[in-house]
């Protein structure tokens, strides 16, 4: 029995083998979960996401993987959310959890010493794909969630503290942590746990966008408790404990995968 068995997840958005929401997918199928997938609809995207399910499929040894539930999902549209809820309706009928682990900004704007020159419309756009598409999703899938469930995003220490360079992505990252507190506060009488991982710097697609990104791995190594940075494999492993029953209790919280950074001054 793994702690997600008997468990359905929709999981959003996979791009490769090295974003977070593949390694939290990983973790939570060898944990017994049953997963649905989004993907954002661009060319080549779904042939890539399929490749990484198959690599994926090899390394938990779960065949089930080899014909995964996979749908695109374009959260800057109602109709994209809309008809991928549909369909994960149709395939899955009732879930227990949903991960957002998607983020956008205009990567022009992620550099030292551009965040005084955002444009309105780039601010406009990172709230709206990076913390607004949190109200969205989980609002589609609460009729998925008749007998509760268990959300998480994904979101990182710029919301809080000065990082050079991630600039109106912390900005958007503090706007999603307070929608998730806000969500759990309404959907709490509904059980379902609304919850965000701060995970330390990872190298994915969308890290390598963000100006000053190399300081950012060398500062942990040098600065954090553990002295090193952290694998996209613990965020999934802490991910797990979240939508799992381990964390029934757990509500409104911002949960910290970083090596400890967070907690030091200097
Ligand atoms: N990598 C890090 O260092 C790090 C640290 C903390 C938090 N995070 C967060 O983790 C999450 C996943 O990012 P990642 O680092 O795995 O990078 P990634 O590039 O692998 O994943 C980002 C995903 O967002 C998707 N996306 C972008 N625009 C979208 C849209 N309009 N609709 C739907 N999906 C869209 C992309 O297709 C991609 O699948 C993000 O929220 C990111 O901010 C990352």
């Amino acid at each position: 029995m793994g702690l997600l068995t008997g468990k359905t997840g929709l999981i959003l958005n996979i791009a490769n083998d090295r974003s977070i929401a593949w390694s939290i997918a990983k973790n939570c199928v060898a944990q017994g979960a049953t997963c649905g997938f989004g993907y954002l609809p661009l060319e080549k995207m779904e042939r890539r996401v399929r490749k990484s399910l198959d690599e994926m499929a090899e390394e938990t040894g779960q065949a089930g993987l080899k014909d995964p539930w996979l749908q695109p999902c374009d959260v800057g549209s109602d109709a994209s959310i809309e008809a991928f809820f549909a369909e994960a309706k149709k395939k899955f009928g009732k879930i227990d959890f949903l991960v957002h682990s998607l983020a956008f900004a205009n990567k022009d704007y992620l550099a030292i010493g551009k965040f005084t020159s955002t444009p309105r419309e780039v601010f406009s756009q990172a709230c709206d794909i990076s913390a607004y598409s949190l109200i969205a999703l989980t609002r589609a899938a609460l009729p998925l969630m008749p007998d509760g469930g268990s959300i998480i995003g994904m979101t990182y220490l710029g919301s809080e503290k000065v990082v050079p360079g991630y600039n109106v992505m912390g900005v958007a990252k503090a706007a999603l942590e307070s929608t998730a507190r806000y969500l759990a506060f309404e959907l709490g009488e509904k059980k379902v746990r609304v919850n965000t991982i701060s995970a330390g710097p990872v190298r994915t697609l969308s890290a390598m966008a963000v100006g000053g990104i190399d300081d950012m791995f060398t500062h942990v190594e040098k600065k954090s408790p553990l002295r090193r940075n952290i694998d996209a494999d613990e965020v999934g492993k802490t991910a797990v404990y979240l939508l799992s029953d381990l964390s029934s209790g757990v509500t409104g919280e911002n949960v910290y995968v970083d090596s400890g950074f967070n907690t030091v001054g200097l």
